[in-house]
C-alpha cells in the first residue's frame, strides 16, 4: 500500500491546504504551535494567530501528509453517533428558549425598569425543567449543554452559568432536588441587575475605568432588589444574585464578605460564572480553552473560590477536557471527547491519525478499557466547535 508522500506547504498557503502535520511545528522558544498528526483543519478558526507566529519565528513551510480520505461529513456522522442531540446533557432547543426567556426579561426590565411576577414564574419553570435535565443525567458532561453565541452574550452566560451552576449544586450536594432547582434558578437570574447598566460599559471591550468599574460593581445589588421586587424570596436564589461576586479571602464585592460568611450556593455561583466569562467567545477574544479556565480556576481556589467547589469543578471536567489534543505512550494523537469521570487521566480519545474509510469504524478508544496505554502529553486544545461538538 502506497503511503502518502509528505509535502511542504508555504505558511501562506496552509489555508486552503488539507492534510495531516507530518512534522511538529515548534517555536523558538519551544512552544509547539502544530502538533504532530493533527488534521490542518482543525486549525481553521486560529490559523491567521498561527501563520503570524510561525512568521515571527522565521517558520515559512509546514510539512503535511495528504488527507486519506474521510471527509469532513463522516467526522460529522462518527460525532454524531456520539453526541446526539438526545443524548445531550440539554437540548439545543430548550437551551434557545431559555436564551430567548432571559433576553426577554432584560429587555422587560431595560424598558420598564422592573420585571413582572409572571416573568418570575416563566423563569422558575424552565429552570425547573432544566433541572429535570440535569437530574435525568447527571453524568453527561456539562460542557455538552454549553451555549456560545457571541451576540447575545448576557443571555447565553445566564443559561451557562445556570446549568454549570446546576450540575455543581448536584456534585456537591446529590439528591438535594430542591437545592439544584433553586441553584439552577438563581443562575439564570444571577445577573438580571446587569439589564440596568449602561450598554457602553458592559460590552466594552477594553478595561474599564475605575468609574466604570465602581458602576458595574452595582450590578449585584441591583439585581437583588429586581427580584425581591418581583416577588422572589428564596434565599438561595438571592445569595446566588447578590454574591456571585464575593470572594473566598474577601475583597470581592458588593459586600467584601470571606469564608463561610459567603453563602455556599454563592460559592458555587462564583466558580461557574468565572469559568464561564474565561471560556465564552466574545467579539473582542477568542475563548480560553477549558484546560486553561480550569487551571486558573484551581490557582485561585482559597483565593478567589472555595476550594471544595474548585475540587467539584476539577472531579466534572477531569485533566482534559473535550477538545484537548493529547498523545498516548504509544505515539498516536487523539482529541480528547469526553472528560470527567471517575478517573481524571483516562477520558474517551478520537484518534486523529487513522481516518480511514474502511467500514465507517469510528476510531475511539476509552482509555477506561485499555488499561495498557496512558495519556503522554497534553499538546494542545482544538476548539469544540472546530470539531462541531
Ligand atoms: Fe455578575
Amino acid at each position: 500500500m502506497a503511503v502518502p508522500k509528505e509535502v511542504r506547504v508555504p505558511i501562506e498557503m496552509l489555508g486552503s491546504s488539507e492534510g495531516v502535520v507530518a512534522k511538529e511545528v515548534v517555536t523558538q522558544d519551544g512552544v509547539v504551535i502544530l502538533p504532530l498528526g493533527v488534521d490542518i483543519s482543525l486549525f481553521e478558526a486560529s490559523l491567521d494567530v498561527l501563520v503570524d507566529k510561525m512568521r515571527q519565528s522565521g517558520i515559512w513551510y509546514v510539512s503535511l501528509t495528504p488527507p486519506q480520505q474521510l471527509s469532513e461529513d463522516d467526522i460529522e456522522t462518527i460525532i454524531g453517533k456520539v453526541y446526539s442531540d438526545e443524548d445531550s446533557l440539554i437540548s439545543k432547543q430548550k437551551a434557545r428558549d431559555v436564551v430567548k426567556r432571559v433576553d426577554s426579561v432584560f429587555n422587560n426590565i431595560r424598558a420598564e425598569g422592573s420585571i413582572r411576577p409572571e416573568m418570575v414564574s416563566a423563569m422558575t419553570n424552565l429552570g425547573s425543567s432544566l433541572t429535570e435535565d440535569l437530574l435525568r443525567n447527571p453524568s453527561v458532561t456539562f460542557s455538552l449543554g454549553k451555549v456560545q453565541e457571541v451576540d447575545e452574550y448576557t443571555f447565553v452566560h445566564s443559561f451557562n452559568v445556570a446549568v454549570l451552576t446546576g450540575y455543581l449544586a448536584n456534585k456537591l450536594h446529590p439528591g438535594d432536588e430542591k437545592f439544584l432547582q433553586k441553584m439552577v434558578i438563581g443562575g439564570l437570574m444571577h445577573d438580571l441587575g446587569k439589564a440596568k447598566i449602561p450598554l457602553e460599559i458592559l460590552n466594552k471591550p477594553a478595561p474599564l475605568t475605575k468609574d466604570e468599574f465602581d458602576q458595574m460593581k452595582r450590578h449585584p445589588n441591583i439585581g437583588v432588589e429586581i427580584a425581591i421586587k418581583a416577588g422572589v424570596s428564596d434565599k438561595d436564589v438571592i445569595a446566588v444574585i447578590g454574591g456571585h461576586h464575593e470572594k473566598w479571602s474577601g475583597g470581592g464585592y458588593p459586600n467584601g464578605r470571606r469564608g463561610n460568611e459567603i453563602p455556599d450556593a454563592a460559592r458555587i455561583a462564583a466558580i461557574a460564572d468565572v469559568f464561564d466569562a474565561l471560556t465564552a467567545k466574545r467579539v473582542y477574544k477568542k475563548p480560553m480553552s477549558s484546560r486553561n479556565a480550569m487551571t486558573i480556576i484551581l490557582n485561585d481556589a482559597g483565593a478567589h473560590f472555595d476550594t471544595r467547589v474548585a475540587r467539584a469543578m476539577l472531579l466534572s471536567l477531569g485533566l482534559y477536557p473535550p477538545g484537548s489534543i493529547v498523545s498516548l505512550s504509544d505515539g498516536r494523537v487523539g482529541i480528547v471527547i469526553s472528560g470527567g469521570g471517575k478517573d481524571l487521566v483516562r477520558p474517551v480519545i478520537m484518534l486523529t491519525d487513522l481516518k480511514k474509510k474502511d467500514g465507517g469504524a469510528p476510531n475511539f478508544i476509552d482509555l477506561k478499557n485499555e488499561t495498557s496505554l496512558c495519556i503522554h502529553g497534553y499538546l494542545g486544545h482544538a476548539d469544540k466547535r472546530e470539531l462541531g461538538l
